[in-house]
């Protein structure tokens, strides 16, 4: 069988995409991105699916970067394009209609940081390490690095990381906010699951609704953020789920929520 760059698995209404290139620090090629933006089309379209995790195969990385190997002799044209494929998918993925937590298992650097950020939350491994080494390489990052990084963890710690280069530890990146929570190593994928589990437990049309708001109200200012949150929590009226889950309380029974 055709070994893939990216792997899919369901297990319930859970969905886990591993990005699968070990050997290359599951570093992001113009490939893998190709397959990502397939796997997370397929996951868009599934119903079933109310959470998602994101992980790096192998015991070393999440993902060390986009792939250095391809972009080395890239024209302008050529570069371009590649960092135009890498935001297409990322942002596909920030505007996924459900939750994506992201389970950083090892190296998240430049790309794989990039990747980390267009997720809705982020969980590190004690051996975790985070980094935008673009500069270094005589690039700035592509995929989100100088957008995303000043919204998460504000602009001065973002040009400091982003001119220098340097490494953090998963510590370092729970003190500045860029991950949730850190964990041992042997005990990430099933606090990931854990996250996901709850998460999926609770309205999914709910859950969908508070990540866009929560998206859009960050962009724009508070008067018309919260107009958007108005809008969107008078849908949630019409749903089966809203019915479902305000009884189940007053009754004083367990919720069955429908996606509906
Ligand atoms: N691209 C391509 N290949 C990569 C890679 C990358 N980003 N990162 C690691 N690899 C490959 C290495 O070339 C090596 O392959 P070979 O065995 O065939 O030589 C293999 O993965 C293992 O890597 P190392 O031997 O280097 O492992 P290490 O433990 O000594 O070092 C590391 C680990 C510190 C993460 C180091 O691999 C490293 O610095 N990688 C590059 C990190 C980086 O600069 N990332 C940013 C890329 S630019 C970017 O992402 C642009 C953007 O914003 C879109």
């Amino acid at each position: 069988m055709e070994e893939k760059n990216v792997v899919l698995s369901k297990e319930g209404n859970i969905a886990v995409i591993t990005i699968n290139r070990p050997k290359a620090l599951n570093a992001l090629n113009t490939e893998t991105l190709l397959e990502l933006n397939n796997v997370i089309e397929a996951v868009e379209l599934d119903d079933e699916v109310y959470a998602v995790i994101l992980t790096g195969a192998g015991e070393k990385a999440f993902v060390a970067g986009a792939d250095i190997s391809e972009m080395k002799n890239m024209t302008v044209v050529e570069g371009r394009k590649f960092g135009k494929l890498g935001n297409k998918v990322f942002r596909r993925i920030e505007n996924l209609e459900k939750p994506v937590i992201a389970a950083l298992n090892g190296f998240t650097l430049g790309g794989g940081c990039e990747l980390a950020m267009s997720c809705d939350i982020r969980i590190a491994s004690t051996k975790a390490k985070f980094g935008q080494p673009e500069a270094g390489l005589g690039i700035t990052p592509g995929f989100g690095g100088t957008q995303r990084m000043a919204r998460l963890v504000g602009m001065g710690m973002a040009k400091e990381l982003i001119f220098t280069g340097k490494m953090i530890d998963a510590n370092e990146a729970l003190r500045i906010g860029l991950v949730n929570s850190v964990f041992e190593p042997e005990k990430l994928m099933e606090e990931a699951r854990a996250l996901a589990n709850s998460i999926a437990l609770n309205a999914p049309i709910a859950v969908r609704l508070c990540k866009s708001a929560i998206n859009r109200g960050i962009q724009c200012d508070i008067d018309t953020a919260l107009m958007y949150e108005t809008e969107v929590f008078g849908e949630c009226f019409a749903t089966e789920d809203q019915k479902e889950g305000m009884t189940a309380f007053v009754e004083r029974r367990a919720k069955n929520f429908k996606n509906r």
